[in-house]
């Protein structure tokens, strides 16, 4: 048992990090109730968990398997997951409901029977977008909160959806307080945010449980066919909520497994390794990232306690990793959005360069290991006023 949080190796690239004793800690665990909702909404369907024996090959490894979220309810992302059970938790504890879960159709009933409500985040893009899509459902007004730097596209996929959007000349970070504020203010408003800070935990908690359905479709998937735990799960961050049910579901105590949890951010937000090397949770400041969904300057509050004991391996990443990721993956028949594709560039740096033997030991990897790749994010057509348009890829040549 190291005392303290432990030190990147000598010969560690400056972009990561990893925690020996991640593997044998052990936390709460996600709430329960999400995967029934989930299951209970039109059009859903557990995503495809597709092997990649070529990837396997290239990374040296036993198998790799992406968990293709780019079809989620037809949104192109997970994002989906986390607001859809924190709307209906947030909605169900607002009326007073106690008989839960309900049908998206019952919540929208029980709203229309309450006094008005109108659902306000803020996003980097696929949260905004999701929350839209689910207000719609329940047929509530949305208000998404963005920084004006998002592509025009981003806007017209939230708007599409039917949300207002307060563009502001902000970060993502600062977007996020403005949410707040403008929810603060209104009696009316219900905010959905997906990270959390001291006094707003319990909504973010939601949003966690609800992608632990994402969690329990792979074990489902894995056992259907045959194959042990994956060895290795890598997961894109931004504010760490997703990497937070990540380690949630695996260090869930008895009914845990050994799967070791590798990090993945963008080397100019990578925020979550700047606080585990700090040893406490830090900000920092973000600039431009093809990698929208990862472009976040300060680690959730609720997720650091998991992702400082929990997470077994961090790792940065540049755009142009991501961007490779992506087109590899889409000649693998995989859409892949550089969020999502940020997986596959993650794993590929920490098992590449000097030091790769050390960081594939650190990872606990073996030519018999399964590797599972959340691909989080497809590629994201939207019909502007322009006409068709992808909003998470570069357009034309690459700078
Ligand atoms: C496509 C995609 N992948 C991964 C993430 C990271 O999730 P989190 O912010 O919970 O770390 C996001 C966040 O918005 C995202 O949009």
């Amino acid at each position: 048992m190291s005392i303290g949080l432990p030190r990147p190796a000598d010969d560690a690239p400056p972009g990561w990090w990893s925690n020996p004793d991640a593997v044998s800690w052990v936390g709460p665990g996600t709430g329960d109730g999400a995967t029934a909702f989930h299951a209970g909404i039109d059009g859903y369907a557990p995503t495809a968990l597709i092997d990649l024996p070529a990837l396997a090959e290239e990374l040296g490894v036993g198998r790799v398997l992406a968990k293709d979220e780019s079809s989620r309810f037809g949104l192109s992302a997970f994002k989906v997951l986390g607001v859809s059970w924190a709307t209906h938790q947030a909605l169900a504890a607002r009326l007073g409901i106690q008989a839960t879960p309900l049908t998206v159709a019952d919540l929208r009933l029980a709203c229309s029977a309450a006094g008005p409500v109108e659902l306000v985040t803020a996003t980097d893009g696929n949260h905004g977008r999701a929350l839209a899509w689910m207000a719609r459902r329940l047929g509530l007004p949305a208000r998404v909160v963005v920084p004006d730097t998002l592509p025009p596209a981003v806007v017209d996929a939230i708007r599409d959806q039917g949300a207002t959007v307060v563009a502001m000349p902000v970060d993502y970070d600062e977007a996020v307080r403005q949410a707040a504020r403008l929810a603060e203010a209104s009696p009316d408003a219900l905010l959905i945010q997906d990270t959390a800070w001291p006094g707003y935990e319990q909504v973010p908690q939601w949003i966690v449980d609800g992608y632990a359905t994402m969690f329990r479709e792979i074990d489902a998937q894995l056992r259907d066919a045959g194959l042990p735990d994956a060895d290795l799960v890598a997961v894109p961050i931004g504010v760490g909520s997703l990497a937070q049910a990540a380690v949630a579901h695996a260090r869930r105590g008895p009914s845990g497994t050994a799967t070791r949890v590798l990090g993945v951010e963008p080397d100019s937000a990578a925020c979550v390794l700047a606080s585990v090397m700090a040893g406490r949770l830090r900000s920092i400041p973000t600039g431009q990232t093809v990698m929208n969904g990862l472009n976040c300057g300060t680690p959730s509050s609720l997720a650091w306690p998991y992702l400082r004991s929990g997470l077994d391996a961090t790792v940065a990443i540049p755009d142009d990793a991501a961007d490779r990721a992506g087109e590899d993956l889409a000649a693998l028949g995989i859409s892949s959005g550089p969020s999502g594709a940020a997986a596959l560039a993650g794993v590929r740096v920490a098992l590449s360069g000097e030091g790769h033997g050390r960081r594939r030991a650190e990872l606990g990897l073996t030519r018999a290991s399964t590797v599972v790749l959340l691909n989080t994010e497809g590629v994201i057509r939207t019909q502007g006023g322009d006409g068709p348009s992808q909003w998470n890829h570069r357009e034309g040549p690459r700078a």
